[in-house]
């Protein structure tokens, strides 16, 4: 058994979760109800993404109008094990040629700048896409000369022109991602492990308010889709509607710096003396409002349970960024691990005991 998790782990690390297209519907529309306009003239590039399999792809086709979007790029990635495998996007046109045994594998560029009903039958759909992109009509579809790489000067160009970035980058490269992103100056929506929040690169940009989460934690992003030599593996794991081989995960979330309403709303707070008498959960942590032994700030094991009448450092669970609100607290630092920087001052400790991880907040609005 623990070998068998052992291999289960080494291959989550192939980066090869795919995104379904109801969780990348269910983020979007949140940024919409806070603006309608988030999208609108903007050009999405998804530097991740295999067309033929990507969600991204064709959900941003499909809401191509809806979104008011000017364009659309994709680009896919030569050794991907999916690139040009899995030809779903086209499996239905019939006036393309069906591609016998597996076709050449090619890094390709997809750029949308016009999608509607061309084939007449009443409705827009990926065929329509399929259709015009084949006679290269205002679309274009062509082989990339590198291989995808979203750090190739190629994929760098598409970068320059494009303004918002979104996909569900590999994990094992995910701090370059991100540094790409700001080196680049680009507003961006993509998926990102919960383990990456600790990452310097990462924090260090919460803290300063380039970097926010998206609209959940947990169980918001509800699972991915997993290629067919992918072991499915866990209590959730499961072959959906549309025979998509499905795991879910809970430590899976959005990280974004486009602004969303969530992130503005205040979190509800009681005193620490109300909390002491009315809050059940604390009155179970002993450690609880104690002062760490190596760092001045006071434990708060749940985020429900910071104070209103608080000033100083307090420490809180990660899952506090998921109710971040930039308004009300302000961000010092993180406790986690034992790497210290900067942003990091080690795991905290009560009375000689190791706590979980936490990060390091002030609440603005302290009322005495
Ligand atoms: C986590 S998967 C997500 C795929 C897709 N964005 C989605 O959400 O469905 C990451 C993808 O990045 C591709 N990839 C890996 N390394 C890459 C690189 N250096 N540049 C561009 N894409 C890469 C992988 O082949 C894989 O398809």
């Amino acid at each position: 058994m623990a070998n068998k998790n052992l291999t289960n782990a080494k291959r989550a690390q192939n980066d090869e979760f795919y995104t379904q297209y109801i969780d990348i519907q269910k983020e979007i529309e949140a940024y919409l109800e806070y603006d309608p306009d988030t999208f609108k003239g903007k050009v999405v590039y998804s530097n991740c993404d295999d067309p033929f399999e990507s969600n991204f792809f064709r959900y941003f086709v499909l809401n191509f109008k809806r979104l008011g979007l000017k364009q659309l790029i994709t680009t896919s990635y030569k050794p991907s094990p999916v690139a040009n495998t899995q030809l779903k996007l086209f499996g239905d046109n019939k006036t393309l040629k069906p591609v016998k045994g597996r076709p050449k594998v090619t890094a390709n560029k997809f750029i949308i700048n016009e999608v509607g009903d061309v084939d007449g039958d009443g409705a827009f759909n990926l065929s329509d896409i399929a259709e015009q992109l084949k006679a290269n009509k205002n679309n274009e579809w062509t082989p990339l000369k590198e291989n995808g790489d979203f750090r190739s000067k190629e994929c760098i160009d598409l970068l320059k022109q494009s303004d918002i970035a979104v996909t569900n980058p590999p994990f094992s490269l995910f701090r370059e991602y991100v540094q790409q992103l700001f080196d680049y100056k680009k507003n961006f929506l993509i998926i990102g492990s919960i383990n990456c929040i600790s990452y310097k690169e990462v924090f260090q940009r919460i803290k300063k308010n380039e970097i926010w989460l998206g609209n959940g934690m947990g169980r918001w992003i509800s699972g991915f889709i997993v290629p067919k030599s992918y072991d499915l593996y866990g209590t959730e794991a499961r072959i959906d509607e549309n025979g998509d081989r499905i795991v879910s995960t809970n430590s899976c979330l959005w990280l974004t710096n486009l602004d969303h309403g969530r992130r503005h709303q205040p979190l509800f707070l009681m005193t620490m003396a109300d909390n002491k008498r009315f809050n059940r959960k604390i009155l179970k942590k002993e450690n609880s409002y104690k002062k760490y032994d190596n760092y001045d700030a006071i434990e708060i094991p749940y985020t429900d349970a910071i104070p209103s009448d608080y000033d100083g450092i307090m420490g809180v669970p990660i899952t506090f960024l998921d109710k971040y609100n930039p308004e009300q607290f302000e961000i010092l630092g993180q406790m986690v691990t034992t790497k210290i920087d900067e942003f990091n001052f080690g795991y905290p400790y009560v009375n000689g005991k190791k706590i979980y991880a936490r990060i390091l907040i002030k609440n603005k609005k302290a009322t005495k």
